[in-house]
């Protein structure tokens, strides 16, 4: 059997694989005409792909592909009905990244309300400015809202628990008794959630309901202060209306991993006005780049792989 890794990966995992007489080429440099030119060549039975987008030009030009994996929770960068309809599986690894995810989400809560990244930049400039941070008014007894109530807002809420923070959520596939038994406060939509909260973050996929929840209409019922946290995907945001209530409210602030149009490559250039805003602190889609994370995913998609080479089967996690 061939497996093709075409972004970076669990060292641990690969030795493993290679161990396993399996025939591997880990190549993270692949994407585009490159990777549709080693699925030709290569004819691997497994692709395994973190940021790297499938689109249906790589299925198509692979002969012999029988099984796809997302080494990550969501399956966006890969155009699944372009798989399905030549019999290709597609997995995931849902979970295995959930805490290092609600860990990125503290950090950009922690970081916004103690300006973090202006106060060490400040400092690297070699200016030192206590009196600029005066604003900062500490998390304790506020209150955050958890868009999504899967395996990542649970993270979340427990993290900001320790913190001494109230938390409220909303989950269309989460009952009401099952929110308050996770000690959360019931919010029955995303509405009645942003009137509350002082920090709101979102934990949703992107699918045709969620697409540009973060707008003008969504800000409008929000507090004045509020911070949006969006470690999600960047098609939930409208950024152009965000981008205007940024201009018009002194108030909101905005934290982000994701953004529409982010690279699928590793490093490059990417010039987007939301992520140059003041009131925005961005980082570069690293929620779930822990070491702790990526081996987990490593060895959740090393058992897949095992699993498919012993049996032509794969259980799902
Ligand atoms: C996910 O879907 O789990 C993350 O977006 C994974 C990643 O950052 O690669």
């Amino acid at each position: 059997m061939k497996v093709l890794i075409a972004d970076l990966f669990s060292q641990a995992a690969i030795e493993e694989i290679q161990r396993s007489g399996i025939e591997l080429v880990y190549n993270h440099q692949l994407n585009g005409d490159s990777l549709a030119a080693e699925l030709t060549n290569f004819a691997p039975e497994i692709l395994v792909v973190r940021s790297t987008k499938v689109t249906s030009q790589h299925i198509n030009a692979s002969p012999a592909l029988e099984f796809i994996i997302r080494a990550g929770a969501g399956t966006d960068n890969i155009d699944s009905k372009a798989a399905s309809s030549k019999g290709i599986y597609v997995a995931n690894c849902p979970g295995k990244n959930s805490i290092a995810v609600a860990e990125l989400v503290l950090a950009l809560m922690l970081s916004v309300d103690r300006r973090i990244p202006e106060g060490v930049a400040l400092l690297k400039q070699g200016k030192w400015n206590k009196g600029l941070f005066a604003e900062c008014f500490g998390i304790k007894g506020r209150k955050i809202g958890i868009i999504g109530l899967g395996a990542i807002g649970r993270e979340v809420s427990v993290r900001a628990k320790s913190f001494g923070m109230d938390v409220c959520g909303t989950d269309p596939f989460v009952s009401p008794e099952q929110t308050r038994a996770l000690g959360i406060e019931y919010c029955s939509n995303a509405e009645e959630v942003s009137r509350i909260s002082d920090v709101i973050t979102f934990h949703v996929p992107a699918t045709p309901e969620t697409r540009g929840m973060i707008n003008s209409a969504f800000i409008a019922n929000c507090k004045e202060n509020v911070v949006l946290i969006n470690t999600s995907r960047g098609d939930i945001v409208n950024e152009q209306e965000l981008l205007h209530e940024l201009n018009q409210r002194a108030g909101l602030w905005y934290a982000c991993d994701v953004y529409q149009g982010e690279p699928a490559v590793k490093e490059g250039d990417f010039v987007h006005a939301l992520a140059q805003h003041p009131r925005v602190y961005g980082t570069h889609h690293i929620g779930a780049s822990t070491k702790q994370a990526e081996n987990a995913i490593g060895q959740e998609a090393l058992r897949m792989i095992l699993q498919y080479h012993r049996s032509r089967t794969v259980d799902a996690a």
